[in-house]
């Protein structure tokens, strides 16, 4: 399949919104900038900045995001709240291209057990809060908070009300990661069915990943007719986390039968996600799709023969792709003699078979020790265990 301009998944991304609301995670405004550059030069679409109405240091990061950073559309986020609009617009007033991304609860417990109210109530504030921003400002998001247990008649219904108010984007959220992937692609193929005007607004999803599916529901809803993606580095966010940007990308960049792209810089994937770990001072953990430690990383014995042999044996992912120098062949007991092999040839050792497999048996009994086996221990395994004479 060939990609046409239709199939551009764009990136929003919410590190410094949705994922700075990670427990334990507060970064000054001189960090939200570092980090808001990095993902301007990673490529991405929009950045959300932050929710100026929560705090008055929120509301100075949008300001000075909006000053710094000047490719990327800049989105503040709000309730669907006069006030809130306000404050956001006067926080964007600086960013080249700005956008409110305002909205309300839409599933039965946010109307009848947090806002104490009606659907009909909450059709009518959704449509007021999108009509009055538009007076100020054309790029209007729309999210419908907790859509992913919302009923889709309902959905329909408020999507199709603020699209004709004047939305830009409709962000459909799994706000509680309660969605499988097969429920979330079916939401949106039900708006893109239902709803009037569908093709006026570009459909987001917005995945939160409680159940871990918040990639694959992603995935389904740029199948079904998504072209935003809201995402974090790291995958980082309010409890499990969002759907993680570097996944969402690398999949659609490695998946060619897939017709979509991203126009992310994936070579600067590991370094943004680095800093971003850094900053929020939260470890990536070392299995983690993408990024992990241990995501290039090779250590059975017939995994490293495979990859040594052809690195596309077993990797799927160039680790150059993603900005990652080579995969690695950690040496341990499960280790083979093609790994050892490599890595003492790397360090200038070439043995005969015989030679190698004295050398392995030594090998061995070390690893056995030591876990794993460094350059430091494998010189002095070639060097006291008389690997020379063996040759
Ligand atoms: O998860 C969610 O519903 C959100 C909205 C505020 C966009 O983060
Ligand atoms: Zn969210």
């Amino acid at each position: 399949m060939v990609s046409n301009p239709a199939d551009k998944v764009y990136i929003f991304d919410t590190t410094l919104r949705d994922g700075e609301q990670v427990p334990g995670s507060q970064l000054n405004t001189l960090e939200k900038i570092e980090i808001a550059r990095a993902l301007e030069e990673l490529g991405v679409d929009i950045i959300e900045a932050g929710f100026p109405m929560s705090s008055p240091g929120d509301f100075k990061s949008v300001v000075e995001i909006s000053k710094a950073v000047r490719k990327p559309v800049i989105a503040a986020l709000t309730r669907a709240v006069e006030r809130d609009i306000d404050i956001a617009l006067d926080a964007l007033k600086h960013a080249e291209r700005g956008r409110i991304h305002t909205g309300i609860g839409v599933s039965p417990y946010h109307i009848y057990s947090k806002f104490n109210s009606t659907p009909d109530e909450i059709v009518e504030r959704a449509v007021k809060a999108v009509k009055y921003t538009r007076r100020f400002i054309d790029d209007v998001e729309f999210f419908a908070e907790d859509a992913g247990r919302s009923e889709n008649e309902f959905l329909a219904r408020i999507v199709e009300a603020v699209i004709e108010a004047g939305a830009t984007v409709i962000n459909i959220p799994d706000t509680t990661g309660y969605c499988t992937p097969y429920e979330y692609g079916e939401k949106i193929k039900y708006l893109i069915n239902h709803v009037k005007n569908i093709d006026k607004a570009i459909l987001s999803a917005h995945c939160h990943n409680d159940l871990g599916m918040a990639t694959a529901n992603a995935l389904a809803g740029i199948v079904n007719g998504v072209r935003q993606v809201e995402c974090t580095v790291n995958g980082i966010g309010e409890r499990a986390g969002n759907t993680s940007m570097e996944e969402v990308v690398m999949i659609l960049k490695c998946r060619k039968d897939l017709p979509f792209y991203t126009d992310i810089e994936t070579t600067r994937i590991m370094k943004t996600s680095r800093l971003v770990s850094n900053l929020m001072r939260m470890p990536v953990q070392p299995n983690k799709a993408i990024v992990g430690r241990n995501a290039f990383a090779h250590s059975s014995g017939i995994h490293q023969d495979g990859v040594l042999k052809n690195r596309e044996n077993y990797e799927i992912i160039d680790p150059a792709d993603v900005g990652v120098s080579d995969s690695s062949i950690v040496l341990s007991a499960r280790s083979g003699r093609a790994a050892l092999d490599h890595h003492l040839r790397r360090l200038g050792y070439e043995l005969s078979p015989e030679a190698l497999d004295v050398a392995y048996t030594k090998f061995l009994v070390v690893a056995d020790e030591k876990k794993t086996v460094s350059d430091d221990d494998l010189r002095i395994l070639a060097g006291i265990d008389t690997i020379e004479d063996a040759r």
